[in-house]
């Protein structure tokens, strides 16, 4: 399966660089600081100058091929951050190898530290936007795990919207299905700090294990192990 799809609309001149020519981001602001580059016959310095797959991007005289977008999705580890540098704890972007730049990746709602499972990343900055934007009410199920005996009350309360501590207004209705005494899937449409954790001690209870297994139509591939990532199908891709 390949890691890469082409066909974007518009990039940031230095992604779209770093993408198909494999220099560091810091390479790249080099080039375009020596003027090296040019758009369709004019020499670009600005590094977020936005170009589309149509335009003649020119580096050292050479044309420069579209870069491809790539999608994965990866199993999170418990532990591990959503994020490209952390002081304390690995992070995600490390468990990629350096061919997918995961520098050039952004992540599609973050997990806690301490939070498993499903992770959607990319270059490509519309898809990402509808994936987390609360217009889009992406679909994401969470397996919870509690300390205390869920109650069959938390159903209607949930599907009501609980007021989080801090929050203005409700949350969004979302569908508690109680599996055992202590664990049940809660399906969210949107993504405030810590939803999960914070609605269930909105009733008094302890999320103690919490695990993404979908996000919209995406589900978690059963056969990627901890830690392991996959790219998308293309079906996926263009599912949201
Ligand atoms: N809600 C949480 O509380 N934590 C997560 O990691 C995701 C959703």
């Amino acid at each position: 399966m390949p890691f890469f799809y082409e066909s974007f609309s518009e990039m940031r001149l230095d992604k779209y660089l770093a993408h198909s020519t494999g220099l560091s981001r810091k390479e790249v602001k080099r080039a375009l600081h020596e003027k090296s580059v040019s758009v369709n016959g004019n020499v670009v310095k600005e590094f977020g100058f936005q170009v589309n797959s149509n335009d003649e991007v020119i580096f050292k005289e050479q044309g420069i091929a579209a870069p491809e977008h790539r999608y994965l999705m990866l199993n999170k580890p418990q532990g591990y951050v959503c994020s490209n540098d952390d002081p304390t704890h690995p992070t995600v972007a490390g468990l990629l190898t350096a061919e997918i730049r995961p520098d050039l990746l952004n992540i599609a709602g973050r997990l806690d530290v301490d939070s498993t499972g499903l992770l959607l990343l990319t270059t490509d900055g519309q898809w990402l936007h509808k994936i987390t934007s609360p217009n889009h009410k992406q679909a994401k199920r969470y397996l919870v795990e509690t300390a205390s005996a869920i109650d069959e009350s938390a159903i209607q309360v949930f599907a009501d919207g609980v007021l989080l501590k801090g929050e203005k207004h409700l949350t969004k209705p979302a569908k508690l299905e109680i599996i055992e005494s202590h664990m049940a899937y809660l399906t969210l449409t949107e993504g405030k700090y810590h939803q999960v954790k914070r609605m269930f001690a909105a009733i008094g209870n302890k999320v103690t294990d919490l695990h993404r297994d979908t996000i919209g139509h995406i589900h978690l591939d059963e056969n990627l192990g901890s830690g392991e990532y996959r790219a998308l199908t293309a079906d996926e891709v263009n599912q949201l």
